[in-house]
């Protein structure tokens, strides 16, 4: 996991220079800026002094002043300044730099990878890429995020995430009606993703909530649903009208941050009712979260069970057997 590429934010997060956030990458804090140079950075936030994290949150400054001992930084991770430093020896400001953090731009989201010697991501997920291309994801604009605290290892919600086989118990009045279970299928796959297509079974559905789709799309685009996975956590929900980006942070084995950000296109956020539309997205997407909870809690149980063994899969769960495949190569190195 820690060779792997992980999404970490928006760039319309970062809209001025000087913008930024934190959080900790598999115990690594560090800190997503967009510099005065207008270039976006992830960064180690660690203070080259003794190891004080000098920043915390979000907002925009120019400055990052470590609250340890003051030495402080620029937007590029420049140290400017180090009080009472004079006569320390072989020390000058100008040759210290925070860290910098391997980072990636692909259709707006901001990749952030612990390995300096991984492959470049896009050319990885280029197959994903081309399918998804008319929905314009570098075009959409984060509108809302909830997050859920969740006590499971984040592999159980990945392959929950990854099948529409369960819509005919734990969505059986939400999902079910809409997506059949039976008629979802698992595209094949060149690369380390998988992508699960949902038909819509009604060939007239439209987002209940009424906001518009992206414009171009085919009719099947705008009405089917797909879940999509960028190995090893990187979850897209996508729909004609909005995506919702699943932004795994997982802390320990048995335990992970959920955030669900809800993205759509910038135009729609211009149009009249927008509010209650996205509202009405919000809130269809915690009911049916809420099921996944369900789901996710009774498997993650049972997995700590010791009479558990691995079952069989359906056909319908083949994305789960891909990204299994993918983990075996990396064990095995095969
Ligand atoms: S640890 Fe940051 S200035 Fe001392
Ligand atoms: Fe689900």
């Amino acid at each position: 996991m820690r060779t792997g590429w992980l999404p970490v934010a928006r760039v319309e997060q970062l809209p001025m220079a000087g913008s930024y956030l934190t959080m900790d990458l598999f115990g690594q804090p560090i800190v997503v800026v967009r510099g005065s140079d207008d270039q976006i950075r992830v960064m180690s936030s660690i203070c080259l002094h003794r190891a004080a994290n000098i920043v915390e949150g979000s907002g925009r400054r120019n400055v990052f002043t470590c609250p340890y001992h003051a030495w402080s930084y620029d937007t590029t991770g420049q140290l400017k300044r180090a009080p009472l430093m004079e006569g320390a020896c072989e020390f000058a400001e100008r040759d210290e730099r925070l860290p910098q953090i391997r980072s990636e731009i692909w259709q707006g989201f901001i990749l952030a990878n612990l390995d300096d010697e991984a492959a470049p991501f896009a050319p990885q997920v280029k197959g994903l890429s081309d399918y998804f291309d008319a929905f314009q994801l570098e075009d959409m604009v984060l509108v809302d995020t909830l997050e859920f605290d969740s006590p499971w290892n984040w592999k159980v919600l990945v392959e929950n995430f990854m099948e529409a086989y369960h819509h005919i118990a734990s969505h059986s009045k939400t999902f079910e009606p809409v997506f059949h279970a039976a008629d979802s299928r698992v595209l094949d796959s060149d690369g380390p993703w998988s992508i699960l297509h949902m038909p819509a079974a009604d060939q007239e559905h439209t987002d209940p909530g009424g906001l518009p789709n992206v414009p171009g799309l085919e009719p099947w685009q705008e009405r089917d649903l797909f879940a999509s996975v960028m190995y090893p956590h990187f979850l897209l929900a996508v729909q004609g009208s909005s995506v919702a980006w699943y932004q795994v942070l997982p802390d320990a084995v048995d335990h992970l941050t959920l955030k669900i950000h809800l993205l759509v296109p910038a135009t729609t956020t211009q149009i009249d009712g927008f509010e209650e539309a996205r509202n009405a997205l919000r809130e269809l997407v915690s009911v049916v979260h809420h099921e996944d909870i369900s789901a996710n809690d009774l498997v993650w149980r049972g997995l700590n069970a010791g009479a558990t063994k691995q079952g069989r899969l359906s056909p319908l769960e083949e994305a789960i057997w891909q990204q299994n495949q993918w983990w075996l190569d990396k064990m095995t190195g095969g």
